[in-house]
């Protein structure tokens, strides 16, 4: 088992990555010394699929354990549906302050941890993520939060878990669409930070997508790493080092919001579609190789993502960035990179350039 630390002074803790590491849940409760209610927060898809390895978990806890069930989507992270979920929690709990295990994919992860960083103030919290979009990103940080009809993400809490079991053998009943949505964020990771790791994802790829244990094992522990180490620079996002997560997303966000957040387009389509048009505005500004981003390019391609975006109105991918809470007094911020494996901050970028790389782009 590998054993990744989250250095966040008295917040700190532990990812444990490997094949197992579901069942070492009762263990860690026992040395938390918790012995109140546990709360299984799950989608219904993840009970289905996971069915097996679950039940005999629970039976080794000698706490109270209830579950909730959510519907598997987007449209779970609501108000309506974390206010169903405090209520429920109330009720089985009968007051008692219970511990939150967030076991799903980022929905589950976002919500059952804004239902722990608020529920009675505050109450324990573990995350059991269980795509590998969620084992790469969202159960790392604390980020959590629902979203508003207006935006995604718009209500919100910094919540860090007591420790993250992030266990491969999850990711054999995941559809391989969310394995390549994960596989778009894993490869953010090689070109913001880590040539070598992208040059190992370069020449691994295909195994990813075979879901190969080990290299599965090795991909998502070097991901924990990277994350752990950024977040624990700058833990509430504030000083211009968390942003570096960001590249890709600017653009990213415009494509999924032009597309409506349909199906047309997942989170890892579009960032993959907006890390090669940040490649691109920073080829133009003659800050990257064309060379380097060929190699990205061919890289998302191997992963089965797209680098073109079809079937999306060009007008509305505009729209959308022009509204992207990024843009605010008539500037703008771009994570670009300068070369694989570093990025940087660029401001004010022309809006004709930003413009004409989307028209490149989106077809
Ligand atoms: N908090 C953060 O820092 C952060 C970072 C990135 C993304 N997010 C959030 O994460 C969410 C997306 O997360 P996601 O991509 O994991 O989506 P998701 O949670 O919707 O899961 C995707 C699908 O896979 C299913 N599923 C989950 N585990 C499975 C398994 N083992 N086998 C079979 N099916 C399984 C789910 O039921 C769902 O249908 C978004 O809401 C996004 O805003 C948060
Ligand atoms: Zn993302």
């Amino acid at each position: 088992m590998k054993k990744i630390r989250v250095s966040l002074g008295e917040r700190s803790y532990s990812i444990l990555v490997g094949r197992g590491a579901v069942a070492r849940l009762p263990g860690v409760i026992k040395e938390m010394k918790f012995t109140g209610p546990v709360i299984f927060i799950t989608d219904r898809n993840v009970l289905t699929r996971t069915a097996p390895l679950i039940p005999p978990i629970v039976r080794k806890l000698s706490n109270e354990v209830y579950r909730v069930i959510v519907p598997p989507s987007e449209l779970s992270k609501s108000v309506a549906i974390y206010q169903d979920i405090v209520q429920k929690i109330a009720k089985k709990t009968r007051m008692h302050r219970p511990l939150i295990v967030a076991l799903g994919g980022g929905v589950v992860g976002d919500l059952a941890g804004f239902v722990a960083a608020t529920y009675r103030r505050g109450v324990p919290f573990i995350q059991v993520p269980t795509t590998l979009l969620a084992m790469v990103d969202s159960a790392i940080g604390g980020k959590v939060g629902v979203d508003l009809p207006e935006a995604k993400n718009l209500i919100g809490a910094f919540k860090q878990p007591r420790v993250v079991l992030m266990d491969p053998d999850f990711l054999s009943t995941l559809p391989a669409r969310q394995l390549r949505n994960g596989l778009a964020e894993i490869i953010k990771y090689g070109i913001a930070s880590n040539r070598t790791f992208f040059d190992y994802l370069d020449a691994n790829v295909k195994k990813v997508l075979s879901r190969d244990k080990k290299v599965l094992e090795k991909v998502i522990c070097e991901c924990a790493a990277i994350k752990a180490g950024i977040v624990k620079d700058d833990e509430f996002d504030q000083k211009d080092i968390r942003i570096v997560l960001n590249f890709g997303h600017t653009l990213g966000h415009a494509i999924e919001a032009a597309s409506k957040y349909s199906d047309d387009f997942n989170h890892g389509e579009s960032v993959a579609i907006g890390m090669v048009m940040a490649g691109e505005i920073a080829l133009r500004l003659e800050m990257f190789k064309a060379d380097d981003l060929d190699r990205i390019k061919c890289l998302v391609r191997n992963a089965g993502l797209r680098f073109v975006a079809r079937n999306v109105p060009f007008k509305e991918v505009v729209n959308a960035f022009l509204h992207d809470k990024k843009f605010t007094a008539g500037s703008n911020r771009f994570v670009l990179p300068v070369r694989i494996g570093s990025v940087k901050v660029v401001e004010n970028i022309p809006e004709f350039l930003v413009k004409s790389v989307i028209r490149q782009y989106v077809k």
